[in-house]
């Protein structure tokens, strides 16, 4: 399979930001407890007309400005496919995706779909794009991947073990196909059918609220992740040392100061921004790769790992070149 170019990206996160010491007046907890168990010191929350639609439009239309400077034959009539991963979109249907399309005057010939994954749904995004542009015939296309979540809208404000790690926000990635022999793109994933230790909804007599068993997912979370990250580099012919970044779905710095021991002399390319945004779920990877470029950590050409784990429960492991 070739590669792909990532060649533009961008992230929007809500103008409200909750801090711990905010919510220690909402819940029995504080700073230290949330800070010492998770790297989390404060999150964004829409408000006023702020939705998951709206946070995908304003990270995409940086993505796309970002675009037309870095590759002078990119045009967003040129954009083939939008594909968001979210699970609280702002309307049940008509997807997230297509409202995308619409706000953005993208092409009517453009496929346009959400992906639900939970918090590993953009990395399944970025995933069914490469396979896209893999896939497509005639002039060079180019796809919009997002990620969008409003994490707050499923959270239980009284329930302090869980309403303490999420945050809304989008990031979005537009993505080419590269046939240089140097590009890679390789993906592994895996699902344990699983209800009980992470789910939300309304079914069966449901509060409509996300439940978690915290030890059971954080349990899941090292172990997927490693297990991802081994085999991914045991698959093609790598170590560590060819790898540039590793950008894990940014849930928890402990689970990723857990796998990041495990490569001694390469904890600096284990990613992490949880600290002002938290865990948005889907939003996540998406949201730290363009973070990543605006520092400039992230350069053409360079080798990275994205994984996430989340709800299902799945994982999802992608090594590439940028
Ligand atoms: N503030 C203060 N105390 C709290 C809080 C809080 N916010 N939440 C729980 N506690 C208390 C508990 O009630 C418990 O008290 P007790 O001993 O008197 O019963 C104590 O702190 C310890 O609770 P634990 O759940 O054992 O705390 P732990 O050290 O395991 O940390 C945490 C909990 C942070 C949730 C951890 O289990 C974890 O990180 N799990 C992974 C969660 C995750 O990554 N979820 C997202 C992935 S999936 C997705 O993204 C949708």
């Amino acid at each position: 399979m070739s590669g792909v170019k990532v060649i533009g990206t961008g992230y929007s996160l809500p103008v409200k930001v909750v801090t711990n010491d905010d919510l220690s007046k909402v819940v029995d907890t504080n700073d230290e407890w949330i800070y010492s168990r998770t790297g989390i010191k404060s999150r964004h929350i829409i408000s006023g007309d702020e939705a998951v639609h709206t946070l995908a439009v304003s990270s995409a239309e940086k993505a796309i400005k970002n675009a037309y400077e870095n590759d002078s034959d990119f045009s967003k009539d040129k954009i083939i496919a939008v594909y968001v991963a979210t699970m609280t979109s702002s309307y049940v249907f008509p997807s997230t995706a297509c409202i995308v399309q619409k706000e953005l005057e993208l092409p009517e010939s453009i496929k346009a779909f959400d992906i639900s994954a939970a918090c590993t749904g953009f990395v399944y995004a970025l995933q069914t794009a490469a396979d896209t542009l893999q896939t497509h015939v005639g002039d060079e296309g180019y796809v919009l991947v997002i990620g969008s979540e409003c994490m707050s809208r499923t959270l239980n404000f009284s329930d302090r073990s869980s309403c303490v790690l999420f945050g809304d926000g989008a990031g979005s990635v537009i993505i080419k196909k590269d046939d240089s022999e140097s590009s890679v793109f390789m993906q592994l994933s895996g699902t344990e059918g699983n209800t009980e230790v992470l789910h939300c909804g309304t079914y069966n007599g449901g509060d409509g609220y996300l439940h978690m068993d915290g030890g059971k997912v954080y349990k899941f979370a090292i172990t997927s992740l490693n297990g991802a990250i081994k085999k991914l580099l045991e698959n093609s012919g790598s170590t560590m040392e060819d790898i540039d970044y590793v950008v894990c779905h940014q849930a928890n710095s402990r689970i990723i100061d857990s796998v990041k021991k495990k490569y001694p002399g390469h904890e600096h390319k284990f990613f992490m921004n949880m600290e002002t945004c938290a865990n948005t779920s889907a939003a996540s990877v998406s949201i730290a790769m363009a973070d990543m470029y605006e520092k400039g950590l992230l350069k053409s050409g360079m080798k990275i790992i994205t994984v996430a784990f989340g709800a299902g429960l799945s994982w999802n492991a992608v090594l590439m070149t940028v």
